[in-house]
């Protein structure tokens, strides 16, 4: 059965009142923390060892939080490689829970995806060997384990692999790593008033998907301030909360955005701003010889606060606010000299007509399934407790729900019963053909991995699988609404 009855977002009006508070605020802007970077277009020489461990770390609250992180002590290493590269991993799992690393927007074989059928064990260690087919590309890999997953990605299992190709490496871009060329994982956490990370699973937190209230850039919470010479300066920007949908600006002059998911645009897309679901990337240039400072801005949803008596539930939704998240300012240093660029992609317009088989998928909550009973359980989440479901199906890993044909052009028309969803699948990149019932926005009509769909409103893509998954390692599309997953909003599918 499916409540038809559930609140829907509203939009516009914000009441102060409702916003969270910060009970750590900031004087002082901290500098961008930057990733360390493993560059591997050199050439490989050994295997790429990436440790999963259990941490502590400083969001910047003053106190060491307990977090997870991939050679690190939150989030991981930027990886960049190129196409055409195989690259053997050694994946070591120093957590005392089960987990895996999923590998998501690779174009790769279902057995070495990382899914939740390759699990890694406590102590042990997975040696997947990727061959890198795709073009140039911003991707990334996370935990991805059954029933595990929101919770591993929130506490840090999260790192960034850039796929450069001979294309891209000539490019008239910036490409100097920290100085003109920056990584930037945005996600949203919440603190407790000691400023210990929290994550809490309730009935709310498990609908709506873990909204956090403060947002984090880096692992730091925003804002952060960066120098940069006079120039172009790139962000290559990752969504990767749990659940918020992220809408990014500018301070001062457009976004000028260069690519999506799966790689380049056609040419620069210059727009106001960019909605930016759990998941998506976006790479953006920000032009540094016109401004001294110019900032990035980001809109995002906060959480229902408790203790609001006599309110409806839906108000409380309404507050959405704009915030920084990093400040760049001008040095006296020489920069980037190119222009924006209009000749970086090769992206033809998707033409429906080529789609040979057209399949549906409704995603759904389960309103037979009590979702306070789930949250009170220790490990995780609701995992096979099948509180949402595709067509009608809670994710089953014994269960194949769809069969392709590899190489076929198909048309997936993805529809939900209620509220905004990020559908992901793996092993591709698509073009979308509608979003929520309309053509996509420039900057979201080159090449993705996740499209979302809102309320009643449906949305469609085509694809196609040039890689295999059999029955055993099969690729997983689900909502990137991690605890949406986690409850059963996923589907399993062979490619042969
Ligand atoms: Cu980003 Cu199936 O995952
Ligand atoms: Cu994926
Ligand atoms: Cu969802």
């Amino acid at each position: 059965m499916v409540n038809i009855n559930r609140r829907k977002f509203l939009l516009g009006t914000t009441s102060f009142s409702l916003l969270p508070k910060i009970g750590f605020s900031k004087s002082i802007k901290e500098k961008l923390p930057i990733f360390q970077i493993l560059d591997l277009t050199e050439g490989i020489t050994e295997k790429i060892k990436l440790n999963l461990i259990s941490s502590n770390h400083d969001f910047g609250t003053g106190i060491a939080s307990p977090t997870l992180g991939i050679n690190s002590s939150h989030l991981g290493p930027v990886l960049r490689v190129k196409q055409g590269q195989t690259l053997p991993f050694e994946i070591s799992n120093y957590l005392d829970e089960v987990t895996t690393l999923h590998w998501h927007g690779l174009h790769i074989p279902g057995d070495v995806d990382g899914g939740p059928h390759q699990e890694i064990e406590p102590n042990n260690k997975w040696f997947p060997t990727l061959k890198i087919t795709q073009q140039a590309s911003m991707n990334w890999f996370h935990s991805h384990a059954h029933g595990k997953t929101a919770k591993q990605v929130y506490n840090g299992l999260v790192g960034v692999m850039l796929i450069e190709d001979d294309a891209s490496m000539s490019a008239d871009l910036p490409m100097q790593y920290g100085i003109d060329d920056f990584t930037l994982i945005l996600q949203d956490k919440t603190f407790s008033n000691s400023g210990v990370l929290k994550y809490e699973l309730n009935e709310t937190t498990i609908e709506d998907g873990f909204i956090g209230e403060n947002l984090v850039i880096n692992g730091i919470v925003a804002p952060v301030m960066q120098q940069v010479p006079e120039g172009l300066v790139r962000l290559r920007i990752l969504n990767a909360c749990n659940a918020n949908f992220l809408t990014l600006s500018m301070q001062k002059g457009p976004l000028n955005v260069i690519a999506s998911d799966g790689g380049f645009l056609n040419s620069t897309v210059k727009t106001k701003e960019i909605v930016m679901s759990p998941g998506e990337r976006y790479e953006i240039l920000v032009d540094m010889k016109e401004f001294d400072i110019n900032q990035l801005l980001v809109n995002y949803e906060i959480p229902e606060l408790k203790g609001l008596k006599g309110l409806k539930r839906e108000l409380l939704y309404d507050g959405e606010r704009k915030i920084v998240v990093l400040e760049l300012y001008r040095n006296k240093e020489p920069g980037f000299i190119g222009s924006l660029p209009n000749n970086l992609g090769n992206v033809t317009p998707p033409n429906r007509n080529e789609g040979l088989i057209t399949r549906s998928f409704k995603l759904e909550q389960n309103t037979d399934v009590n979702l306070k009973n789930y949250a009170n359980l220790s490990d995780g989440i609701c995992g096979d407790l099948k509180a949402m479901m595709i067509n009608g199906k809670p994710m089953d890993m014994t269960y194949i729900n769809e069969n392709i044909k590899k190489g076929d052009v198909e048309i997936w028309r993805i529809s939900v019963d209620d509220l905004r969803h990020p559908f992901h699948i793996h092993g591709c990149s698509f073009k979308i053909l509608q979003q929520e019932e309309k053509k996509p926005e420039a900057y979201a009509s080159g090449w993705k991995d996740i499209v979302h769909v809102d309320g009643e409103k449906w949305s469609e893509i085509i694809v196609k699988f040039n890689h295999e998954a059999s029955k055993d390692n099969p690729y997983m599309y689900h909502c990137h609404i991690l605890e949406h997953e986690d409850c059963g909003m996923m589907g399993q599918f062979t490619v042969s």
